[in-house]
C-alpha cells in the first residue's frame, strides 16, 4: 500500500480541483500540489505552484526538488505538447498518456483512422486536407451534417449545419482562421454519455458514468460550451446499454490501445451517443471529463490515490468501488461566455458544507471573499445526496441563495434523468 504520497496536479480548471481534492483526502497522501492551480482551491488545502502546465522544464525542477511521488496531468493541452515523454525522459512517474496516444483527442482523423481499424461503432466520416474537397464532399451527406476542425478547440471546433450554406460557411472558416484538416461526420441521433476508464498496463478500471450539458443555454440551446453541469448516476441508462457498451466499445477500445502499441497509462474519455442501433463513438478524451470529473470522483467510495498509484507502478489494478448517492455539478459561467466573457467582476462566497461542494476554476484574487471571475466558467456547485433530484433540488436552492452579478448558470442539469428543471 502506498503512504506519504506527494502528488503534483496539473492544471488549474475545476476538474483539477476535483482531482486535489480527491487525493488529498487519501489517507495515502500526505500533500497535493496544483501548478497553476487557482485561487479558490487554497481553501482545500491544496497547494499552489505558480508555474504553467506547458512550462515544462520548471514543472521537472519542481517534481524533482519536492520528491513528487508522481504527476496527474488534467488538461489535454499538455499531454499532447508531450509532457508525459518529459516527465518520463526525466526519470519521473506521471498519470497520463503520450504525446503519440494524446493524438486521439489531439486529432479527430486520428481519432477516427483509430476506431475503423479496430471496429469501434462512429459516425459515417470523410476528412479532407482542403476546402475544395471539403465542400464537394457535402454531397455525400445528409443534412444535419457535423463539421470538426482537426485538432484541439476547447470543445469549440464542431458545428451542426442544418443546411448547406451554413455547412460551407463551417469549411471555410475552418480553413480560413485554422488552417487545419476538416472533418465531416454524420449526425447521430440520441443522448450523449461520458464514459472513463483508467487503462494500466495489463488491466483497465471503469469509473462511474456522467451526463455533460455542453450547449450554454437550458434545454440544449445556443453554442457548444466547455460543458455547463453533469450529474451521476444515469438511472436512465439501461443495464443492457451499458453493457452493450463495455463490449461494443470500451473492449475493443482498449485492445486497440494495447495492439496499437501506445503503453497507455491514464485515463480514456470516451464520448458515447446512444442511438437507436447502438452506442456510437463520437469523441475520445485522453483525460477526465470538466465538469463530469466534479460529479464522476464524489462518487468513488474506494481510494482513488491507490488505483493512480497502482497504475504509473505497473501494479495490477485494485477494484473501484462506488458510492449509492447520487452527485449534480451546475457551472457558474461570467455572462457572455463562451463567446466574450467579462472579467473582473466579484463573486459571492460561496460556503461549503457536507453535502456541498464547490470547484473553482477562472477566478483571480484571493478566496475567502476577494475572488473575481477571470474567463468563462468560474465555478461548480456540486451537491451530493441519496438521489438525483433531491441532489437537484439541493444545489439550486444553494444557487437561487445566491447573489450572482456578472454570471449566470443552466437551471435544467440533470433534467434528461428526473424530467425536473429549475427555472
Ligand atoms: P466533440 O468536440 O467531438 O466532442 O463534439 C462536441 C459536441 O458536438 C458533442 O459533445 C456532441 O454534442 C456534438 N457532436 C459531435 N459529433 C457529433 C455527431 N456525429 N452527431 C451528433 N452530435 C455530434
Ligand atoms: N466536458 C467535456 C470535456 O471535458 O471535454
Amino acid at each position: 500500500m502506498a503512504s506519504n504520497l506527494r502528488i503534483l496536479v496539473i492544471g488549474s480548471g475545476g476538474r483539477e480541483h476535483a482531482i486535489a481534492r480527491k487525493l488529498l483526502a487519501s489517507p495515502s497522501v500526505s500533500e497535493v500540489y496544483c501548478a497553476p492551480g487557482n485561487p479558490g482551491m487554497v481553501a482545500t488545502g491544496i497547494k499552489l505552484v505558480p508555474l504553467g502546465e506547458l512550462d515544462f522544464d520548471q514543472l521537472i525542477e519542481f517534481a524533482k526538488k519536492q520528491s513528487i511521488s508522481w504527476t496527474f496531468v488534467g488538461p489535454e493541452d499538455a499531454l499532447v505538447a508531450g509532457i508525459v515523454d518529459r516527465f518520463q525522459a526525466a526519470g519521473l512517474k506521471i498519470f497520463g498518456p503520450t504525446a503519440q496516444a494524446a493524438q486521439l483527442e489531439g486529432s479527430k482523423k486520428f481519432a477516427l483512422e483509430f476506431m475503423q481499424k479496430y471496429q469501434i461503432p462512429t459516425a459515417r466520416y470523410q476528412a479532407y486536407a482542403d476546402e475544395q474537397s471539403a465542400l464537394a464532399g457535402l454531397s455525400n451527406f445528409e443534412l444535419p451534417i457535423v463539421i470538426k476542425a482537426d485538432g484541439l478547440a476547447a470543445g469549440k471546433g464542431v458545428t451542426i449545419a442544418q443546411d448547406q450554406l451554413t455547412a460551407q460557411q463551417a469549411i471555410k472558416q475552418v480553413f480560413e482562421e485554422r488552417k487545419q484538416q476538416v472533418v465531416l461526420e454524420e449526425f447521430l441521433v440520441g443522448d450523449e454519455y461520458s464514459l472513463f476508464v483508467v487503462v494500466g498496463q495489463t488491466d483497465y478500471r471503469i469509473l462511474p458514468m456522467a451526463q455533460d450539458h455542453k450547449r450554454v443555454a437550458d434545454h440544449d440551446h445556443g453554442p457548444n460550451t466547455g460543458g455547463m453541469g453533469a450529474y451521476s448516476p444515469l438511472p436512465q441508462l439501461s443495464a443492457e446499454l451499458y453493457q452493450q457498451m463495455l463490449t461494443e466499445v470500451v473492449k475493443p477500445t482498449v485492445h486497440g490501445l494495447r495492439q496499437a502499441g501506445f503503453n497507455y497509462h491514464g485515463v480514456l474519455y470516451i464520448g458515447l451517443i446512444a442511438t437507436k442501433t447502438g452506442p456510437k463513438v463520437i469523441e475520445y478524451n485522453v483525460r477526465l471529463g470538466d465538469p463530469e470529473t466534479q460529479v464522476v470522483l464524489p462518487r468513488i467510495a474506494s481510494n482513488f490515490a491507490e488505483l493512480i498509484d497502482a497504475c504509473v507502478q505497473d501494479q495490477p489494478l485494485p477494484p473501484v468501488a462506488v458510492a449509492d448517492f447520487a452527485a449534480v455539478a451546475v457551472v457558474i459561467a461570467a455572462q457572455g461566455y463562451p463567446q466574450s466573457p467579462q472579467a473582473g467582476h466579484k463573486l459571492p462566497i460561496l460556503a461549503e458544507n457536507s453535502k456541498i461542494k464547490i470547484d473553482y476554476a477562472n477566478v483571480a484574487g484571493q478566496a475567502p471573499g476577494n475572488l473575481t471571475a477571470n474567463g468563462g466558467r468560474l465555478a461548480a456547485v456540486i451537491a451530493s445526496q441519496p438521489d438525483l433530484l433531491t441532489a437537484q433540488k439541493a444545489a439550486y436552492d444553494y444557487l437561487n441563495s445566491l447573489n450572482l452579478t456578472g454570471c449566470f448558470y443552466r437551471h435544467d442539469i440533470g433534467q434528461k434523468a428526473t424530467g425536473k428543471s429549475f427555472t
